[in-house]
């Protein structure tokens, strides 16, 4: 269905400045763990439109629903062999069209997950391609190349997969013969498109069209950064030291190539063409903010994740450099700044915060990984810098289960696991599994209330049943509750289009500042901080005699 003039939502253009997504807080889904109404033990899109009443409550203003396209699922629907249907796990195209309507009706706006740096190997042009020849057109949609040496059997260049081991794998010819070689980023279900070529551009010129006719309000585009490589492909080696892009991403020939900009260019013309604002939001992991910032310029996406943020420690002046830096660098290009914490692809932010040891993004934790969380100590953190980010202008981010304080899941058997990258690397490194556990909703119920038939397609703690949403309902101190009454303060007071005023006084441990009539003071340090006078509205714990403990934030507002 398209938008209609009796939508509840307000599909009219915004005056510049004021569009929708510059404030959101907008609450990614990852459909096969959030809710399962068929109960084969992964979500679906009828999970979702069950849930919408509790998410409306909860107060978020959209919905990103990481991918539900037709998928063989070999990287949990990040692999789409078709972009224009619903995969028969999470239901079908009428099942969308019903969750959408329904999400619209409650002002809930819904962001899709567009994944064009590859597709899956069982999508049709690459099936095609396997079965054309070396130069043909239909290989000409993705990266093939020779191999080197003699027969051809060393790869065309150095290049290492992202989830570990080469990123190239070599097809087997019509004939049966050994033949050419392929680029993928990423598993080596995941061939990648070129780019370079005119029909990969108008295909998904037409994937786009086919989501936004159907009403969606944007799109948040996987991997943002990686659709173009440098000319001749040439051989690259990662620095270990320079994080999980292995570069600067101008050196780096396929992260962050300047012709990735004229594609997001194009998009953002082609979305300007419908009503209601629609919104591109990049996937861009990148050095730093300064990078991220082309990203969102005037006429290309209009936000970028703020990964910047995400792995900044728990350190005060850490915190207070990359919000400034963030407001003043998004700002100075006219994009608000985004904030998130916890996504499907890193350590949970109530485990991550805790951690004693170096965890690169994506490598996960698992039970041999040194410097495992500190119990306790996480969610206290996470409650915090939580209760930190919801006062910040601009748009935020949440992740599926972060309202009830969910941690890593950590005791995961081997055999449980299905990250690629648990694969890739012959269990070296654990992957993203950890954050992907299917999430509780009653605390006595199969699952969790997850499914109706006790079904998990990964198996979730024993724990978790006190971390159920409908014990933490009832529960005034419980994450959940905490994060309704900062969504909503933070919508009452318009947050997120405010202004950050640093406060001075606090100590260096100690991160303070004003937005609008609210004071936050998030304490990062080992010592209580007494707090200046006014109304508690939000506080991330108990606050005893008036002094605000270590690892602890509140709102205070003068009425
Ligand atoms: C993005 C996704 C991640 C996926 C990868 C490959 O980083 O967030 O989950 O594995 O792209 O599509």
């Amino acid at each position: 269905m398209t938008l209609t003039e009796t939508d509840p939502l307000d599909t009219r253009l915004a005056a510049p400045g004021s569009e929708w997504w510059r404030t959101a807080v907008i609450y990614q889904i990852y459909p096969r763990s959030f809710s399962d109404s068929s109960g084969d033990g992964v979500g679906d899109l009828p999970g979702i439109t069950s849930r919408l009443d509790d998410l409306a409550e909860l107060g978020v203003d959209a919905l990103w629903l990481s991918p539900f396209q037709r998928s063989p699922q070999k990287d949990a629907g990040y692999d789409v062999s078709d972009y224009c249907d619903v995969d028969p796990l999470f239901g079908t195209l009428a099942d969308f069209d019903e969750m959408l309507a329904q999400a619209h009706e409650r002002s809930i706006r819904i962001i899709v997950d567009l994944v064009p740096n590859h597709s899956s190997d069982q999508h049709a042009w690459f099936q095609e391609a396997l079965a054309a020849a070396p130069g043909s057109r239909e290989r000409a949609r993705y990266l093939f190349r020779d191999g080197k040496g003699l027969d051809g059997d060393v790869p065309p260049n150095n290049w290492e997969s992202v989830f570990g081991g080469p990123a190239w794998t070599r097809v087997i010819e019509a004939d049966g013969t050994l033949g050419q070689w392929y680029l993928h980023l990423f598993d080596s279900s995941q061939p990648d498109f070129d780019w370079s070529n005119e029909e990969v551009r108008t295909e998904f010129r037409r994937v786009l069209r086919f989501w936004l006719d159907r009403g969606v309000d944007g799109f948040r585009v996987d991997v943002a950064h990686g659709l173009m490589k440098a000319d001749g492909l040439p051989d690259f080696t990662p620095d270990p030291e320079a994080g999980s892009m292995g570069g600067d991403a101008d050196d780096v020939p396929y992260w962050g190539q300047d012709g990735v900009h004229e594609i997001y260019r194009d998009w953002h013309r082609l979305v300007a063409e419908y009503s209601g604002d629609r919104a591109l939001c990049a996937e861009a992991w990148l050095p730093s903010a300064e990078k991220t910032a082309r990203w969102v310029r005037p006429d290309e996406m209009h936000q970028a994740f703020n990964f910047a943020y995400l792995e900044t420690p728990w350190d005060a002046a850490a915190l207070r450099t990359v919000v400034t830096d963030s407001l003043r660098i998004y700002g100075a290009v006219g994009a608000p700044s985004t904030w998130v914490l916890s996504n499907h692809d890193v350590v949970r932010h109530a485990s991550r915060l805790a951690l004693t040891a170096e965890n690169p993004q994506g490598h996960g934790i698992g039970p041999t990984s040194p410097g495992k969380p500190v119990p306790d100590l996480g969610l206290r953190r996470a409650r915090a810098a939580t209760t930190l980010m919801l006062a910040l202008p601009g748009s935020a981010y949440l992740y599926q289960g972060e309202e009830l304080g969910l941690p890593e899941v950590i005791e995961l058997d081997d055999d449980a696991r299905q990250d690629p990258t648990w694969f890739r690397t012959g269990g070296e490194r654990y992957g993203r599994d950890g954050c992907r556990v299917p999430i509780p909703w009653s605390s006595d119920a199969p699952a969790y209330g997850f499914s109706s038939t006790g079904a998990s397609w990964l198996p979730q703690p024993a724990e978790w049943a006190t971390l159920a949403r409908d014990a933490q309902l009832v529960d005034g101190a419980s994450t959940l509750s905490l994060y309704r009454t900062l969504l909503a303060a933070r919508r009452a007071r318009g947050l997120g289009s405010g202004d950050v005023e640093w406060l001075e006084g606090f100590g260096d441990d100690v991160i303070a500042f004003r937005n609008g009539t609210i004071t936050v003071v998030a304490n990062a340090g080992d010592a209580p901080v007494a707090l200046p006078d006014g109304i508690v509205i939000a506080s991330s714990g108990p606050i005893p005699g008036g002094a605000l403990p270590a690892d602890t934030a509140v709102w205070l507002a003068d009425y």
